[in-house]
């Protein structure tokens, strides 16, 4: 969703300002604007569309040392130029960046209005800058205290004013921010990708907390001016995972990296010995561990479908209850908190809205809440009471791909150690451990088929309907495929379990809407033989996803893509590949925007 950049420094603001939005586009938007201060005057620029837009109406030449800059993905108030941010107060002087919502803007603007104050744009942004206005004297970061103080809601704000040349406050509450700390020169940030090419030091800001930076340094304080010390940490990304490296789209490439993520997600967590999986993150004694009853697994999209197949393992394997849930809902049915329950809170960003107020209701009815998060030191891998990350290398794409294989690897290590503890050998402990590894050679075999798979893109791309069939733990893996193909080719797609059909949507089913099947080896193969059987019986086209040197399932689909052949728990890693891959090159026959599509964001921190 919106993104925010600040930077003061020697170098030319513009440049650091229009790059850092760049790396920010990602994150979904639909128009951006700079603010670029020099010496005590502030130019605004704010356009609706993409950067290049923005770019287009920046004039030449134009100079400045420090600045502020946003991408917007609208809430309140229809995309155009006006709405866009940054957004100013009367004066001109007092800009401001927003991320976030403000629930008692319209109390607020009533008030200002009768104050003189005159609004320019719809949005609940702009009161911001007015108040600070109004409460400014001398001091900007004293004004923007006053202001926040009175503001209900969620921000990550930047704020800059030219009569105090060279600042920038930044303050955050409920959205993220993070300061980059260079030689000379600082940055503030919604996300460390757009600051990750000037400098690895960040540091993390809280909510409650107000930065104020300037070219050669930074003070941190809370909303009653009580300093706090903060630790410089390091990122660890480099710059090169945020970049193209020559393919053709950020998704592509991230399908392809998922051999490398699953074995960093392993890496270092297997106990050969024992037969076994450490998670230090975890923090929970043996004895802890022993003590669990049941699990519940709150995710959203991608996170939601991994959090499915950790259920159905740990409930399948480890043998303890376990229920997924829609992490949007939990908040609002007042959940009963059991005793001895562990809930895990899964977010590839980290601060997806929906699963971070529903992790703080189970933590303020006393559940203990563990992170599965991918980004360091974002905002739910902070505030969880321990977790595990699932180092999946920054994931830039908006369709989410290698961090549902690097999230339910943490999920398969987790069924590991809590069923060693129970009722697993040893000795299927070794198997389950050689199945986990062997997964990242089988999704190589896949890839170097995959003009088969772009090939069933190219006939079936043009079709408007399209259903998702799979069953026992691989039913999640069809709601994905569905979630793919419809995020980013915009093709109406539904997932289901198998047998589901007959109590509904088969009635779709005929010539003109095809099913994907996943038909892998294992025990329910037959059921799901009986429904593409259904299926076929109404004239309905099918592609079955199958392992190879089954030719079975090929006398009944009309198109076979084969898998290589796994122990049937481990398969969700391999029938999800191809179904990212169908989607992706449907998307690109379709002439998608595949890494940006339409009406999405990458991280979405409104509810
Ligand atoms: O960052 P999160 O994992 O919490 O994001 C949750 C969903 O918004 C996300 O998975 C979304 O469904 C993806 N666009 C799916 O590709």
């Amino acid at each position: 969703m919106c993104g925010i950049i600040g930077y003061c420094g020697p170098k030319q603001a513009v440049e650091v300002l229009v790059e850092g939005l760049k790396r920010l586009e990602y994150r979904g938007y639909d128009s951006a604007g700079i603010a670029v201060g020099f010496k005590n005057e502030v130019t605004v620029i704010k356009k609706k569309g993409k950067i290049k837009d923005l770019r287009q109406v920046i004039p030449d030449g134009i100079k400045g040392n420090y600045g502020i800059g946003h991408t917007r993905w609208a809430t309140h108030g229809s995309v155009n130029d006006i709405n866009a941010h940054p957004h100013s107060g009367c004066a001109g002087k007092i800009v401001i960046a927003h991320n976030g919502i403000i629930e008692n803007y319209t109390g607020l603007k009533e008030i200002l209005e009768k104050e003189g104050h005159v609004f320019k744009s719809e949005t609940d942004s702009e009161v911001i800058a007015h108040l600070i206005e109004k409460y400014y004297t001398d001091d900007l970061e004293k004004a923007v205290k006053e202001a926040l103080s009175i503001l209900k809601g969620t921000y990550g704000i930047v704020c800059i004013n030219p009569d105090e040349p060279d600042r920038i406050i930044g303050a955050r509450n409920g959205s993220p921010l993070v300061l980059g700390v260079g030689d000379g020169e600082m940055f503030l940030a919604s996300d460390v990708t757009a600051i990750i090419s000037h400098t690895k030091q960040v540091v993390y800001l809280e909510d409650g907390e107000v930065v104020s930076i300037r070219p050669d340094g930074f003070k941190t304080t809370d909303l009653n001016e009580n300093r706090i010390e903060k630790d410089v940490e390091y990122i660890s990304w480099e710059l090169e995972e945020i970049e193209k490296n020559g393919f053709s789209h950020f998704m592509e490439k991230e399908i392809l990296e998922q051999p490398e993520a699953i074995k960093r997600a392993i890496s270092g967590r297997v106990i050969t010995d024992v037969a076994s999986a450490h998670l230090g993150g975890l923090d929970l004694t043996t004895k802890e561990l022993l003590n669990i009853e049941r699990v519940k697994i709150i995710g959203a999209g991608t996170s939601y479908h991994a959090g499915m197949v950790g259920a159905y393992l740990l409930e399948s394997i480890a043998r303890i209850p376990c229920v997924p849930e829609i992490a949007s809902e939990l908040r609002y049915r007042n959940p009963i908190i059991e005793r001895n329950t562990l809930y895990f809170a899964i977010s590839q960003s980290g601060e997806t809205a929906d699963t971070l107020y529903a992790m703080r209701e189970l933590q303020r009815k006393g559940a203990t809440v563990l992170g599965v998060c991918n980004v360091v030191g974002s905002t739910i891998a902070r505030e969880s009471d321990g977790g595990v990350y699932i180092h999946s290398g920054p994931e830039i794409a908006v369709a989410s791909t290698k961090a549902f294989s690097s999230q339910i690897t943490v999920f398969y290590l987790f069924a590991l150690l809590l069923s060693r503890m129970r009722d697993m050998s040893y000795e299927q402990g070794i198997d389950y451990i050689d199945n986990l590894r062997s997964i990242p050679a089988k999704m190589d075999e896949i890839f170097r088929k995959r003009n088969e798979i772009k090939k069933l893109a190219e006939k079936y791309a043009h079709y408007k309907d399209m259903l998702f069939l799979g069953k026992g733990i691989n039913y999640p893996v069809a709601m994905e495929g569905a979630l793919k193909l419809k995020e980013i080719s915009y093709i109406h797609a539904e997932g289901y379990t198998s047998a589901e059909i007959k109590h509904g949507p088969i009635a779709l089913i005929n010539e003109e809407t095809p099913s994907v099947f996943l038909v892998p080896d294992g025990g329910l193969k037959e059921k799901v033989i009986s429904n593409m059987k259904e299926v076929k019986a109404r004239e309905g086209k099918i592609i079955a996803i199958t392992v190879e040197g089954d030719d079975s399932v090929g006398e009944i689909a009309d198109d076979v893509f084969m898998i290589p052949k796994i122990n049937e728990i481990f398969y969700p890693f391999l029938l999800v590949v191809p179904l990212q891959l169908f989607s992706y090159y449907c998307a690109l026959e379709l002439g998608r925007d595949v890494d940006q599509p339409r009406n999405l964001a990458k991280s979405v921190t409104v509810e």
